[in-house]
């Protein structure tokens, strides 16, 4: 496996709160991590981090061994290499396609082309047949689904999923899992943040626990969830974790 993403012993604090603890992770070309954790046990601290939109207290994160460091220029580069989805996307102001090809337009790509990605990219997600319409109009899992398409478009190396299919319905998940999928088939890594137990074991090669700002385990979805190693993943499997 050729790694992509390295995370070695990275801690982010927040004044006396300790978000992650010396955190060590890899994700490697074509590989899909699951994130999983309690509310405030740091997965969007790390997502955060790995997107270059916070810098790490201590320890350092590399993408294809460059080190990350979100406070300089010089890593416009790095950058575009990465595409984030937030826990809570929004829609910037006029249409679908509008939004779709936004990075598109900021990274110079010819009009004729921008669109024709974008299309493609809407296509993915079933909204090509509202490409004209105002992106505020959008429904709740529509928004959702151009996030994700708005992200795509841009084929960065890595994407990083913060939740993004909460609250959505089974067939609008069933279809952005599949992009996720499409996605990866083409080379891409996802590492993606979720509460939906059943979706990190469909989708992800390998996932992650974190309690409590640490990585308590991680492996193979089937061992992870059928024969966990740490007590805390076994009670938070089965719901009993109190913390
Ligand atoms: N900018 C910040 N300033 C202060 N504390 C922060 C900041 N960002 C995160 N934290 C704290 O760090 C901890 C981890 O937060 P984080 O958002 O990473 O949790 P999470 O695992 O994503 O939770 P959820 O599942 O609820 O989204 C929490 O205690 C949170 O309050
Ligand atoms: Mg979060």
């Amino acid at each position: 496996m050729t790694v992509l993403l390295a995370l070695e012993k990275v801690t982010r604090r927040f004044g006396p709160v300790t978000a992650l603890d010396s955190v060590s992770l890899e994700a490697g070309e074509g590989e899909i991590v699951g994130l999983l954790g309690p509310s405030g046990s740091g997965k969007t601290t790390l997502l955060r981090l790995a997107g270059m939109l916070d810098c790490p207290t201590e320890g350092r994160i590399l993408l294809e061994g460059e080190q990350m460091d979100a406070e300089g220029d010089r890593n416009l580069a790095t950058r575009r290499k990465i595409a984030m989805i937030l826990q809570k996307p929004v829609v910037f102001r006029g249409s679908v396609i509008r939004n779709a090809t936004y990075g598109l337009r900021l990274r110079k790509v010819e009009a004729e082309e921008a669109r024709a990605r974008a299309m493609e990219a809407l296509r993915d997600v079933g909204l090509d047949g509202m490409a004209g319409r105002a992106a505020h109009t959008l429904s709740g899992g529509e928004v959702q689904r151009l996030a994700f398409a708005r992200a795509a478009v841009l084929r960065p190396k890595l994407l990083l999923l913060d939740e993004f299919t909460a609250n959505l319905d089974p067939a609008n998940i069933t279809m952005l899992e599949k992009a996720v999928r499409r996605f990866r088939e083409s080379g891409g890594t996802v590492v993606m943040v979720t509460h939906n137990l059943p979706q990190a074991r469909r989708q992800a090669d390998r996932v992650g626990l974190l309690l409590s700002g640490k990585l308590v385990e991680t492996g193979p979805p089937q061992r992870f969830f059928d024969s966990p190693e740490t007590k805390e993943a076994r009670e938070f499997l089965n719901g009993t974790m109190v913390w």
